[in-house]
């Protein structure tokens, strides 16, 4: 019989525009995976209902994260990518789950308290039980693993610890989730002003999107700091052009990158040409994407087309879950 491939199930929050950091930290691997590996992608559209969003926009954040997705090359033959809201057996397994999680840890997830903290007029249950809604999402595949970030391994410690809970309470029917990274997902991506990575939050000229138009592309780099540039052949590079440098080594031809490496080190670097090549370069590797969004975007049918497939396919595998899981329980007369 031939091997089943490991389950990758990961969650995206829908605040659409994806900037640099996002692709080459997340995106380019979850395209990668989709060719090793079944996986689901979702749109995580109910845990955003916890923060009690104008919810008239939530039909254009979830078109604009499923279009850049696609665009990046996401594929919906090779994987399931569904929206949250589609996929009822999530909120069957959610309230299962809510009866093997105790008052006293949701209290102490990190993501709560900061919360709680900024939302204290509305500590409502959802915000507690977000990390079993989270459990519900990955377990439902029975996915091994979980391609997020580090800011989500506290969340995925609580679907681990729900998961073993669910076992030796009741049967064996979920393996443990683990955080997944190829070798360099951890990439941080610099952003331009020499300080940070490139965020959704902070400095906005340091970040690039995938939806900015050529020109303010070509603004943002060639703002990106430099100096008057090496005096002493071979020194060692200041963060803000390492920095450079690693953007360049991203969009750039080899050949091109190595250039500025010799100039650099022979102290030649003209800062002026290198940034005006970066920027082209920069334009060369985001228009293709930024055309390709919005020409998606443009297709409201194509896009309904797409998250019917997923929500298909995730429904199916959460089917065959589901009926172990009731099973489990003991819910079968
Ligand atoms: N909590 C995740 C975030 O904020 C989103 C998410 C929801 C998720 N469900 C998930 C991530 C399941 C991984 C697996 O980014």
């Amino acid at each position: 019989m031939e091997k089943r491939k490991p389950i990758v199930m990961s969650g995206i929050r829908p605040t659409g525009f994806l900037h640099l950091g996002n692709y080459f930290g997340a995106v380019r691997n979850y395209v990668k995976m989709q060719d090793e590996f079944e996986c689901y992608f979702m749109i995580a559209d109910i845990h955003s209902l916890t923060t009690h969003p104008d919810t008239r926009a939530l039909k254009s954040h979830v078109q604009r994260v499923l279009a850049e997705y696609i665009a990046c090359g996401l594929d919906p033959e090779k994987a399931a990518i569904y929206c949250q809201s589609h996929v009822y057996e999530t909120g069957e397994l959610y309230l299962y789950l809510n009866m093997l999680a105790y008052k006293g840890e949701l209290e102490k997830t990190t993501t709560f308290k900061d919360k709680a903290r900024s939302q204290p007029d509305n500590i409502n249950a959802g915000l507690l039980t977000y990390p079993v809604l989270q459990a519900a999402d990955i377990i439902l595949h029975r996915a091994s693993l979980v391609p997020v970030g580090k800011d989500q391994e506290q969340h995925l410690e609580m679907a681990r610890t729900f998961a073993n809970r669910f076992n030796h309470r009741y049967v064996e029917v979920f393996p443990e989730p683990q955080a997944f990274n190829y070798g360099d997902a951890l990439i941080k991506i610099p952003g331009l002003d020499g300080a940070g990575k490139m965020s959704k939050s902070e400095n906005q000229n340091a970040t690039l999107y995938l939806a900015d138009e050529d020109d303010v592309i070509r603004k943002k780099v060639m703002k990106a700091k430099t100096d008057s540039g090496p005096i002493t052949p071979h020194s060692p590079k200041p963060d803000y052009i390492e920095n450079i440098f690693l953007l360049m080594n991203l969009v750039s031809d080899e050949a091109v990158v190595r250039k500025f490496e010799d100039d650099f080190n022979n102290c030649s670097i003209r800062y002026g040409d290198m940034k005006k090549q970066l920027a082209e370069d920069m334009v060369n590797f985001i228009a293709p994407i930024r055309g390709r969004v919005n020409d998606i975007l443009h297709d409201e049918k194509y896009l309904k087309q797409i998250m019917e497939m997923g929500a298909e396919k995730a429904r199916k595998s959460a089917g065959v879950t589901m009926k172990l899981v009731r099973d489990a329980i003991g819910l079968s007369y």
